[in-house]
């Protein structure tokens, strides 16, 4: 593998209207971003993403946008973008900004141009089509965040298309000069010298050929829009030609649909991008069609298959976005480990089962502190759109409130959204003012401050994997050396090696409570790191203890 400026980088995921709010309004924003980058220094990391910070009505919170050249009021400013930017540069932190040009929002100008008449040169920039026979949806395609994917517009007569809610219409890719305008703000934003892109929901930019008339006839309800379609990747090469291909920066994309065999054509230096979001071992839960009631039983084994299949996939020069958590999924700590269970010691465990693995690992805001899952009482007290719509689908299938709030709390996108813990000070420190959505209550006992001020702090446990990650002892294994797991039907422990040339490293997690004794025939040099003070040394065999984790260099 060639050697990249971000070969070797770990990502910090920022969701900023959570962040932190320094102009008292209860939402975080650029300049709370910009005064936290020498905390962020300290963690080590060497890159943000951003979720959107774009101008927007915040339907979808910024994934929906109205102005891609401009930053959305409750934010900030240009000027404070370009701040955030240089400031970050001087710590040796690349930004990179979350790309979203599957649709864009209702209120965009395009848009509004769009809807005026059929005539207007921009009606062909979204997708719009005249109602069937009845003069209903012209198919029955349902959207991701529920109800169909079309919405009808009185002024002009016809339906637009809507892969997400009716306030994010899909822009239409089949357009050149839709096309061109996207390559121009993107490289607009490159020369402001970001360093790459995440790229949201990228594989929702290509409707089927025939896709009115192959799913107008379901009888049963609604399908829901699928993503992948073939003829997507003629897009997505002259995207990255247009655009990426002319700058010394890396794109992440959001691929839903992508088979494993494809990974080769989808990312590394021959693919559409560097490096792709898997989803495999955080919808091990998802019910069919991603509904949350449907939910699926898993174990430990299936957690252990799905990363396990996507670190033998990687084979080429490519590698894959490492990570837990993220905005649109519930905290990591809830999802693994029971809840009387969830403790610094576990939380160490997790972070140590995923930062070894092939590819480049991401943290999102507040997983190094061990944030956790938010139960409101109420769905009133809930913001995101596709909670409520998930809400509402449990009740009509029949669900119990008590049993829909129980789903909420499962999946909710809000459980990963509530303000970052940054002390016990009031709002948990993140705003002077009550805050967009309620701070988790464990503030008081979870937080930055505190976690600053112990040496054997989670914060300090991911500060040193980073340190691992970059030793030049390590680096190369790390980065390209190969995956085995071991004891692959074992349901408490998740074990693996990486091996390049001579040199092996073996992790050891043990997902359980309860003692587990290991034969391995191995022996180890060193004790790279571990989760209790006192790391037994392997010599053939080991006991790991309950929720242990150690890492060693075999001799
Ligand atoms: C994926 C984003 O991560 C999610 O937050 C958003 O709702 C959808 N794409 C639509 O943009
Ligand atoms: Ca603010």
């Amino acid at each position: 593998m060639n050697k990249k400026w971000w070969n070797n980088s770990v990502v910090y995921q920022i969701y900023p209207k959570s962040f932190n709010d320094t102009n008292r309004d209860g939402i975080g924003d650029l300049n709370g971003i910009i005064e936290k980058l020498d905390y962020l220094k300290e963690l080590g990391i060497d890159v943000i993403w951003l979720s959107p910070v774009y101008e927007s009505p915040m339907d979808d919170n910024g994934y929906d946008i109205s102005d891609y050249e401009n930053i959305s009021k409750e934010f900030g400013t240009m000027e404070e973008m370009d701040r955030l930017i240089q400031e970050a540069d001087d710590r040796g932190i690349k930004i990179i900004m979350d790309l979203v040009i599957n649709h864009s929002s209702d209120e965009h100008p395009w848009f509004i141009e769009s809807k005026s008449s059929r005539e207007n040169p921009k009606r062909d920039w979204y997708i719009w089509r005249d109602g069937n026979e009845s003069g209903s949806s012209p198919n029955n395609l349902r959207s991701i965040f529920g109800g169909s994917c079309w919405e009808f517009d009185e002024g002009t007569g016809q339906y637009y298309f809507h892969s997400f809610s009716k306030k994010q219409p899909d822009l239409n890719w089949e357009n050149p000069h839709l096309r061109e305008e996207i390559y121009r703000m993107v490289r607009w934003w490159l020369d402001k010298g970001i360093g790459g892109f995440r790229v949201d929901a990228i594989t929702f930019i290509k409707k089927p050929e025939k896709f009115i008339e192959e799913v107008s006839d379901g009888v049963d309800g609604l399908r829901v829009v699928k993503p992948n379609q073939p003829g997507v990747g003629k897009f997505l090469a002259e995207l990255k030609k247009q655009t990426f291909a002319h700058y010394n920066i890396f794109t992440v994309a959001e691929a839903p649909g992508v088979e494993l065999d494809q990974l080769a054509e989808y990312s590394g230096d021959e693919g559409y991008f560097d490096m792709l979001i898997r989803f495999d071992h955080v919808d091990l839960d998802m019910g069919e069609d991603g509904k949350w009631y449907t939910n699926n039983k898993w174990t430990l084994v299936d957690f252990k298959k799905a990363i396990s299949k996507n670190q033998e996939a990687i084979k080429g020069n490519y590698t894959t976005a490492l990570y837990l958590e993220n905005h649109d999924q519930p905290r990591s700590l809830n999802r693994s480990i029971p809840k009387e269970d969830i403790n610094e010691r576990s939380a160490k465990l997790l972070a140590t089962s995923y930062f070894f693995l092939k590819g480049m690992p991401y943290i999102y805001q507040g997983q190094e502190i061990g944030m956790t899952n938010i139960e409101y009482s109420t769905i009133e007290s809930y913001d995101d759109i596709s909670t409520i719509d998930q809400y509402n689908a449990a009740l009509e299938a029949g669900y119990s409130k008590e049993k829909a709030m129980s789903f909420v709390y499962r999946r909710s996108r809000d459980n990963a959204r509530t303000p970052m813990q940054w002390s016990d000070k009031e709002n948990a420190g993140f705003s002077e003012v009550s805050p967009w959505l309620q701070v988790n209550p464990n503030y008081k006992e979870i937080n930055v401050k505190k976690a600053l001020e112990n040496k054997n702090s989670l914060f300090y446990y991911y500060q040193n994997l980073i340190k691992i990650r970059k030793n030049p002892t390590y680096v190369d294994v790390l980065m390209s050396g190969d995956y085995e797991e071991l004891f692959k039907d074992h349901l408490e422990v998740f074990v693996y090696l990486r091996q390049l040339n001579d040199q092996k490293l073996l992790v050891i997690t043990n997902f359980s409570n309860k003692d587990v004794h290991l034969d391995l025939n191995e022996k180890a040099k060193q004790i790279v790191i571990g989760n209790y003070e006192d790391t037994p040394m392997l010599d053939g065999e080991v006991m790991v203890r309950p929720y242990e984790c150690m890492v060693y260099e075999l001799d």
